[in-house]
């Protein structure tokens, strides 16, 4: 292990240097890529896929994070590049943003077996690299896609108070205080969920609206 990534796990601080986020950013994908201890390396190796680390602008103002990949996007190493990925795309047009200014990721890194939902220790030993990627990109907008990501975001951002069903959070925004100052975290429906649903894809619509205002 890198001396900087051990501290990093023994503090939980990010060390300040002269590494740009360029270079912190791959530093995460390498880690990613050898990581042999994390639970769905061996899953990715066995199926000669890809992790999925994010993509998108480093300075974005708006970072986005979903689940975990699906085939497509293990497939290519891309987020959101499968059937999810075409209705997030339609959303971002519909709320005036473009997909290269905003940064997409998801909590876990690796496709879970069958597209099943990500595990609790999954989402536990995933989770350190998002954290990491919000402190490197600084985004003053984080927009949840599904439950699994706004409760973890929500749980991270100690908003334990605010947790509740979906149903009942999509749509809203939260204040916050990340390292690098305040921050608004959006809760959004998971675009898979629009995809048979007519009815949830406009919400999903007036809800990404939110960020266009904001
Ligand atoms: N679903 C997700 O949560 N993330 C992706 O990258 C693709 C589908």
């Amino acid at each position: 292990m890198k001396r900087e990534l051990k501290k990093y796990r023994e503090n939980g601080v990010m060390e300040k240097s002269n590494k740009t986020k360029h270079d912190l950013l791959k530093e995460i994908r390498d880690e990613v890529l050898d990581g042999n201890d994390l639970p769905l390396f061996e899953e990715r190796t066995k199926n000669k896929v890809y992790p999925v680390i994010g993509e998108g602008s480093h300075d974005a103002r708006i970072m986005f994070i979903g689940e975990a990949p699906g085939r497509n996007e293990a497939a290519t190493g891309r987020p959101f590049c499968g059937t999810a990925g075409k209705i997030l795309d339609e959303l971002l047009i519909s709320a005036g943003l473009k997909r290269e200014e905003v940064y997409i990721t998801n909590i876990v890194k690796d496709r879970p077996p069958r597209n099943r939902d990500p595990l609790p220790e999954e989402i536990r030993a995933y989770a350190p690299f998002l954290t990491r990627q919000i402190e490197i990109i600084q985004p003053s907008v984080l927009a949840t896609l599904g439950r699994y990501s706004m409760n973890f975001i929500l749980e991270t951002f100690n908003l334990w108070e605010e947790l509740a069903p979906i149903s009942k959070l999509h749509g809203k925004v939260f204040e916050a205080n990340a390292s690098h100052g305040a921050i608004k975290i959006v809760a959004l429906y998971h675009p898979a969920a629009a995809v048979y649903n007519r009815t949830l894809l406009d919400t999903l619509k007036k809800d990404f609206l939110v960020l266009k205002n904001i």
